[in-house]
């Protein structure tokens, strides 16, 4: 039985205080409403933003992680911030090769490997993200794409390794559109993914991965979408900004 994960991503969206008002709104409605602890919870606000996220959910359930971050563990890297430094403030998730790095910032799933090595050197748990393009899905190439970003992006990730990866199946065209995955395009690639895990580590640890999916996840579309076999919670974006929405999506998973 996996246990299922709603993380939020914030993007670049709000500011110190508004992030402090923000988390203090999450935790509230999670201690006030959340009946069960089933699933796991983690925010992931801008770096400014962890150091006091962290302290505001100190004995809370809710975890915290960053966006992104270097694969050196320090150097010359002007604006960048490493897997120890997010380690050492008390983060314990990082979101790794979102599709927003790999169209903005030249990410690459070679890159994403070395940082997600890092990560896990470092005691952080990776949710590393893949997805196709709507071109690539329309010229049916979306299965290639989506292997190819797992395998790479996993190289040198050892089987004892994987208990600290997680997946996030993010379809491009999901992000931000309102245009969400059907659940059961969703459930197909996420059961893929589950067999390119399999080949590479064995069908224990295929059954243990968790795979996430992205993409205009909204109270209203999340229940049926974590009841697909293969889908184990959500990596949501526009909705984890809200606190009530977000925890509606949370009580959708547990
Ligand atoms: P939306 O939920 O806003 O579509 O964003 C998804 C996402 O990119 C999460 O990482």
């Amino acid at each position: 039985m996996r246990r299922k994960i709603v993380a939020g991503n914030w993007k670049m969206h709000k500011n110190l205080v508004e992030s402090q008002a923000l988390v203090t709104e999450i935790r509230g409605i999670v201690r006030d409403e959340l009946l069960s602890n089933d699933a796991e919870i983690v925010i992931c606000p801008t770096f400014l933003a962890l150091p006091s996220s962290i302290k505001l959910l100190e004995g809370s359930n809710i975890a915290v992680g960053a966006q992104n971050m270097h694969q050196e563990a320090q150097g010359a890297f002007t604006g960048e911030i490493s897997a120890p430094m997010i380690q050492s403030i008390g983060a314990t998730h990082v979101i790794i090769g979102h599709s927003e790095r790999r169209q903005y910032f030249g990410e690459t799933s070679q890159t994403c490997a070395l940082k997600t090595k890092a990560a896990i050197n470092n005691q952080l748990t990776v949710l590393y993200c893949v997805g196709e393009t709507l071109e690539q899905r329309e010229s049916d190439a979306h299965w290639t794409v989506i292997e190819e970003q797992v395998r790479l992006g996993l190289q040198g990730i050892s089987a004892e390794e994987m208990k600290n990866v997680v997946i996030a199946y993010e379809p491009v065209w999901a992000i931000g559109t309102g245009k969400t995955a059907t659940s059961a395009q969703a459930q197909e690639v996420h059961a893929f993914i589950r067999t390119i895990i399999e080949k590479q580590y064995g069908d224990q640890i295929a059954q243990a991965t968790r795979i996430l999916y992205g993409g205009s996840v909204k109270p209203d579309n999340a229940k049926e979408l974590f009841a697909q076999a293969d889908i184990d919670g959500g990596l949501i974006g526009g909705a984890a900004l809200k606190a009530r929405d977000f925890f509606d999506i949370i009580q959708a998973a547990v």
